[in-house]
């Protein structure tokens, strides 16, 4: 009955939706949100601008985007229960952590019992303000710091780092973490903003669709990659000579296995997001007086490319940007979340205003039908 059916492996170009969130173009290496070109977005926006671009279609006004800043500053400080279940984790992955603490949120919000196009948005900003508060302290309890209250005053970019850190955090970078923020907001139909896609168009709620995101994004081949590019660069060794480096990526190609931070799936240029991490890379790197990683990875990079003629990914230089701001390694991918959270919520939204449930068929490659019965005693 299913001999027509065929598999498009990891469904490669395969229109699953219509979308008018993000627009792609991965032959030119073009990237935009609603329409506003990535590159704009990184050197005019501010993350806040970003989220309300993605929620509403539109750049908001001043009195729409002070009003949002309200809203999210009113979301940060985090649900008592929560705090106390954060301390309560064992020392786990910090994605494991913030799928376990997400979910936990769905419990507290005032808009639990509610659904409905209006509740659904108001979560979506208190899980966006709700989502850096969560990394921030996550961060501190596992340095044996204690939590730092939000400071409604500041910036989403700016509290983040500061309740990350207990510092105010410095002009640079903030600036860096707001356009890294912005560069990870939304990425089309990514694997972790379907899979909180598929889950809306059961019409669950939107926490529900949310850890569904959290939970695909930790993987390797997907958020996770950033952390791993980090561990990948200290293995090789601060101080290794270049020639290491050449052959440490060559003996990771001849076994077969991946370089973390390089191919993607749309892209067969430059990822134009990485052409802003690798400039910030550069800058941060020179301003900590240690350009060594980031050197190392330009290296890497173009090695990867005269071997496998791969780019770098929006993953490769956010780990040495993140690394030079002294941001520890197990929350790199959690600050993929706290960004990512504004597209995944979009694409909810989206989801549920034009809703059909997402179920697609399988090409039937197992035993074939029917299989005659044999009864327990004879097997
Ligand atoms: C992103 C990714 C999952 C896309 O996967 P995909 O579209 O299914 O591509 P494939 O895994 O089929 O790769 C196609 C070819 O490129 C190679 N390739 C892709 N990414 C590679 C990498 N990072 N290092 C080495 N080779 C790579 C594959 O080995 C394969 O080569 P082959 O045809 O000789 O077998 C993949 O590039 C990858 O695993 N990258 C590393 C993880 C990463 O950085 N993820 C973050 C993405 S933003």
């Amino acid at each position: 009955m299913s001999a027509d059916l065929k598999a498009k492996a990891g469904l490669e170009d395969v229109v699953a939706t219509s979308s008018a969130i993000c627009y792609l173009d991965g032959d030119r290496g073009v990237l935009a949100y609603r329409g506003y070109d990535i590159h704009d977005l990184a050197r005019f926006a501010t993350f806040e601008e970003t989220c309300y671009l993605l929620w509403h279609g539109r750049l908001p006004t001043r009195a729409e985007l002070g009003d949002l800043q309200s809203q999210l500053a009113a979301a940060r400080p985090l649900p008592e229960a929560v705090l106390r279940l954060m301390k309560m984790l064992p020392v786990v992955d910090g994605m494991d952590a913030l799928r376990t603490l997400t979910s936990a949120l769905g419990h507290y919000d005032a808009d639990a019992a509610a659904s409905g196009a209006q509740a659904a948005y108001r979560k979506a900003v208190r899980l966006t303000g709700q989502m850096a508060s969560l990394v921030a302290t996550w961060g501190r309890l596992q340095e044996g710091d204690m939590p730092i209250a939000p400071d409604p005053a500041m910036g989403h970019a700016a509290n983040f780092l500061y309740m990350l850190s207990g510092q105010r955090p410095n002009p640079t970078a903030t600036r860096a973490m707001d356009v890294a923020l912005t560069l990870h907001a939304d990425h089309e139909l990514n694997a972790s903003t379907f899979a909180a896609r598929v889950a809306a168009a059961t019409l669950t709620d939107i926490h529900s669709a949310t850890v569904a995101g959290v939970a695909t994004l930790k993987g390797p081949l997907h958020g996770g990659a950033n952390a791993e590019v980090m561990k990948m660069l200290l293995e090789i060794g601060e101080d290794a000579p270049v020639d290491r480096v050449d052959a440490y990526v060559r003996g990771k190609l001849a076994r077969k296995e991946k370089i973390p931070g390089f191919g993607h799936r749309v892209y067969h240029t430059e990822d134009p997001r990485a052409t802003h991490l690798r400039q910030m890379s550069r800058e941060l790197g020179q301003k900590a007086g240690n350009t060594r990683w980031f050197d190392m990875s330009e290296r890497i990079e173009a090695t990867v490319r005269a071997e496998k003629k791969l780019s770098a990914n929006v993953d490769f230089y956010s780990a040495t940007t993140y690394y030079a701001m002294g941001i520890a390694i197990d929350l790199y991918t959690p600050i993929f979340a706290v960004s990512r959270i504004s597209g995944w919520t979009a694409h909810v939204l989206e989801q549920y205003a034009n809703n059909r449930l997402i179920r697609p068929r399988a090409d039937y490659t197992g035993p074939q039908y029917p299989q005659h019965w044999v009864p327990l005693e004879q097997r």
